[in-house]
């Protein structure tokens, strides 16, 4: 079966570059975003590129040399559905927030609305592929709603889970170290659909990084994935803790462990908590699956990771407390950074919303700088919180749109992003400009603590005791 005009539901931060990706790669195939949310559509299709809703470095250069080409971003999701042979379904999954699984489970009430309007709409034989995370035996919710509720159309469902990660996305799509395909090979249609979405990719990943797994496989190794990576995270931020207890230092700790073959070097950067919309999201599923079939100790053992994780942020915000004499009450204190890693402009569960929510309970003054992310999103993660009124928060935060607005005259400065600009900033002058004693808790461990501590700065990195 040739694939000639693909759909997909949801133009987000995977729908959407992966779109972009394989309308690069595959100039032959029509690719159609479409979404509910008419803005974002619109910034899709921004002049110049100019105001794309998603920072990704390099994206912008690929949607200029696709769009109108063969990549299109619309509304008019009907049409699209109509006239694509191969549908992706990329629209959020939430963690429930109401009844049943609250705060654990996957909220599936977007895919179930997509799985309905695609039976509604189809006319013809489609396949439909599974993008966002979704739990263990999703496909089977999806195959069933296409089957009851469509007119005598044959739909193939496909999970095909995406892993890249925000800030490398183009890089991760062009070269992944794998694509996971699941599907229903037992049965020839089932097999024509794998074929089918492997014949896409081998237009330009390697077929022996191309695996075809049976569906519930593969959405177990998204999860598992997952599970692994913020497992890293929350195993070095542990040990980052005793290192400062101890003084040792969690940089030398993680070469040293890093050179181990058996452990590799990659992800074991300690940090003030890992964010991002999946690693929390994916783990409480994963625990909310394990309790759903009685496996306790599996998911007490899984959900630690995410508690390991509260613990970092909270720590972090508590040790900055402790050490400005135990009062930050009316202090001004400076954020660098908001987004949950460099290199992007999503805030979606950053450590720096916790840790200013923490501060602003203490009454600090909080001044927030961050290279990309909005003023609108830095008000909109802390009303979300609900913890108080909005205007209390215009009140206590205020968004700088330069470093030196944030840290003219602060106590202290935390930095809660690892943005590589931050590097390079005049930190003498910036000494200048602050209250002395002058304070820096590093979050993300990049500054260079000799050379800071040589300006005067009281300087604490995170996992570096003294
Ligand atoms: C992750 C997975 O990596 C990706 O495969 C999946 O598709 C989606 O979830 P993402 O959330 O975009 O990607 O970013 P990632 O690079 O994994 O970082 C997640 C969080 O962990 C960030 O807050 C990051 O700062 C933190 N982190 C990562 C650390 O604190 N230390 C590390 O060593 C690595
Ligand atoms: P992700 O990181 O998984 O891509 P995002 O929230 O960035 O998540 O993107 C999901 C997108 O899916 C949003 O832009 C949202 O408007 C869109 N969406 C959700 N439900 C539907 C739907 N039923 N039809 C079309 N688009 C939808």
């Amino acid at each position: 079966m040739k694939i000639e005009s693909i759909c997909c539901i949801g133009a987000g931060y995977v729908g959407g570059p992966t779109m972009v990706v394989i309308a690069k790669q595959c100039p032959h195939i029509k690719v159609t975003v479409v979404d509910i949310n008419q803005a974002r559509i619109d910034d899709w299709n921004s002049n110049d590129c100019g105001e794309l809703p998603i920072f990704e470095p390099g994206l912008a250069e690929i949607v200029k040399e696709t769009r109108g080409r063969n990549l299109f971003f619309s509304t008019n999701i009907d049409k699209a559905i109509d006239e694509a042979d191969m549908i992706f379904i990329s629209v959020n999954t939430p963690t429930k927030t109401y009844g049943k699984g609250k705060g654990m489970a996957a909220d599936l009430k977007y895919i179930e609305l997509c799985a309905r309007q695609i039976a509604k709409v189809s006319k013809q034989d489609k396949i439909v592929v599974e993008k966002s995370t979704l739990p263990v035996r999703t496909a089977s919710a999806i195959k069933n709603i296409l089957d009851h509720t469509g007119n005598g159309v044959q739909f193939q469902i496909l999970s095909n889970p995406e892993f890249l990660a925000e800030g490398t996305a183009v890089q991760d799509l062009l070269k992944p170290d794998r694509v996971l395909i699941g599907g229903d090979a037992s049965t020839k249609a089932g097999q024509k659909a794998i074929e089918a979405l492997v014949d896409i990719y081998a237009n330009w990943v390697p077929n022996d990084k191309i695996l075809t797994t049976n569906v519930w496989s593969s959405e177990l190794s998204k999860l598992t994935a997952n599970a692994f990576l913020a497992q890293r995270v929350s195993s070095i931020n542990a040990m980052s803790e005793i290192c400062e207890m101890t003084g040792a230092d969690i940089k030398e700790v993680s070469k040293a462990i890093g050179m181990d073959s058996r452990i590799g070097p990659k992800f074991l950067n300690a940090s003030v908590g890992f964010g991002g919309s999946c690693f929390q999201k994916d783990i409480l599923n994963l625990v909310y699956i394990a309790k759903s079939y009685g496996l306790n100790e599996v998911a007490d053992y899984w959900e630690q990771v995410v508690l390991m994780n509260d613990h970092q942020k909270n720590r972090f915000s508590d040790n900055i407390v402790n050490t400005l004499y135990n009062t930050v009450s009316g202090k001004k204190i400076a954020l660098l950074g908001w987004a949950f890693k460099k290199d992007t402009n999503d805030t979606r569960e950053s450590a720096a919303i916790r840790v200013a929510d923490n501060l602003l309970n203490e009454q600090a003054n909080l001044f927030v700088f961050d290279p990309k992310v909005t003023e609108e999103q830095i008000y909109a993660d802390l009303d979300y919180l609900g913890n108080r009124f909005p205007e209390d928060n215009k009140n206590l935060l205020q968004v700088c749109s330069t470093p030196y607005e944030a840290i003219e005259g602060a106590h202290a400065i935390a930095i809660l992003t690892e943005w590589d600009e931050f590097k390079a900033y005049d930190w003498k002058e910036i000494y200048e400009q602050m209250q002395k004693p002058a304070f820096i808790f590093d979050g993300r461990a990049i500054l260079d603590k000799s050379k800071l501590e040589d300006i005067g700065f009281v300087y604490y990195q995170i996992g570096r005791g003294n």
